[in-house]
């Protein structure tokens, strides 16, 4: 039977990447992408889906019920059972703390929509794509389990955990479908350059400053947004429904120490980096246990850190449009704010 998946948010980083990825491994699924089109939802990620018969966009918002109801009527124009792989959100942490309400807007209110309409129009899976930075922070030992409490410290990361909870409920209350997933930091083509790695490319490629935070010694768990995208299609497909699962890389790295890679990758001085004010409430340490995934699923990571991130440089390094088109607009309004001139 055709499977047609609703994918929000697939004109972002990850949800980009994954369209790629199910048009590519599934060739009998449909694709549906419902995107707002933010200041991060970059259609230019999406040309060589464009043309793919098995693939269509829709420009819509998941807080607007009938923009959502428009795509449930797409899926079902086409056929088959309908699943929802949920990417859609306000992602960035740093633009949480200058305004906390478009994150509870698209974040909490956006994934109640949606969770409205699929209990309405019949799901057979919704999966909600959330991230680790809901368990909060962890000193210099140890790691998430899903069995970890839930203390999140950004109004972004508040507002995943309330999205997740709102998952949970429906679940619970309504035997809704639904699986969740809680992954680590991703790097990869198409990220959008507020965040650490294609910021620091980018800069360093212009041998402008390149601004860390506090001591840069704050700690992230790197997974390649692949991996990451096969660890989902790999929940969605074989999950149990109503279980959470970490995704992770097992691979810490201090922030200082990736861009001291950035720099030696692209032939750069150390005199670039430029320590500034910390991010407030900056989370010290995260760290993905996987053991679950792995175990009851059999998903590890494939790439190395080692290969992939020289490729991920190498990928910015030979889209200087793609970069600079990104860099425009709101991006350059929001960096004016962050990091002065
Ligand atoms: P992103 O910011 O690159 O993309 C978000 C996409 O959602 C954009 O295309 C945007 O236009 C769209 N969007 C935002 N609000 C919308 C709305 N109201 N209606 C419809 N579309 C809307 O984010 P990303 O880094 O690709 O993250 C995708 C998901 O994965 C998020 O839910 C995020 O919390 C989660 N996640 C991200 C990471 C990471 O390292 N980037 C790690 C773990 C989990
Ligand atoms: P980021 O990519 O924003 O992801 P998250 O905050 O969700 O983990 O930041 C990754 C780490 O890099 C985080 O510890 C903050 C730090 N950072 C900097 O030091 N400088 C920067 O300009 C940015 C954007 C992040």
């Amino acid at each position: 039977m055709t499977r047609t998946l609703l994918v929000t948010g697939g004109a972002g980083f990850i949800g980009s990447n994954f369209v790629h990825l199910v048009l590519a491994e599934r060739p009998d699924w449909k694709v549906v992408n419902l995107d707002a089109l933010t200041y991060a939802g970059n259609l230019e990620n999406l040309t060589e889906a464009e043309s793919n018969p098995n693939y269509v966009f829709l420009h819509g918002d998941i807080t607007v019920a009938s923009d959502v109801d428009a795509a449930f009527a797409k899926c079902a124009s086409i056929g088959g059972d309908v699943s929802v792989v949920h990417f859609a959100a306000e992602s960035h942490v740093d633009r949480s703390i200058e305004s906390g309400l478009p994150f509870v807007q698209a974040n909490v209110l956006g994934t109640q929509v949606l969770l409205d309409a699929s209990r309405k129009h019949g799901v057979a899976r919704f999966c909600h794509v959330s991230t680790d930075e809901v368990y909060g922070s962890l000193g210099k030992t140890g790691f998430f389990t899903e069995e970890t409490p839930l203390a999140p410290n950004s109004p972004y990361a508040a507002s995943k955990t309330a999205s997740d909870l709102f998952v949970r409920a429906a679940v619970h209350t309504h035997g809704f479908p639904a699986v969740i997933t809680r992954c680590s930091n991703n790097y990869g083509p198409y990220q959008f350059p507020e965040k650490l790695i294609p910021l620091m490319i980018a800069n360093a490629s212009e041998d402008k400053d390149l601004p860390v935070y506090g001591d840069g010694m704050n700690v992230r768990d790197w997974l390649y947004v692949q991996d990451h995208c096969e660890a989902i299609l790999r929940v969605l497909e074989a999950g149990k429904d109503g279980e959470v699962y970490n995704i992770g890389g097992n691979n810490e790295y201090p922030n200082i120490d990736i861009v001291r890679l950035i720099l030696e990758h692209l032939g750069k001085p150390e005199s670039l980096i430029r320590f500034v004010k910390d991010r407030p409430g900056h989370d010290q340490r995260y760290a993905i246990d996987a053991a679950k995934i792995k175990n009851e699923l059999g998903w590890e990571p494939r790439f190395t850190f080692e290969r992939a991130l020289p490729e991920t440089i190498a990928w910015y390094q030979a889209q200087p449009l793609w970069m600079e088109r990104v860099r425009s607009g709101a991006y350059r309004e929001y960096y004016q704010r962050q990091y002065g001139s």
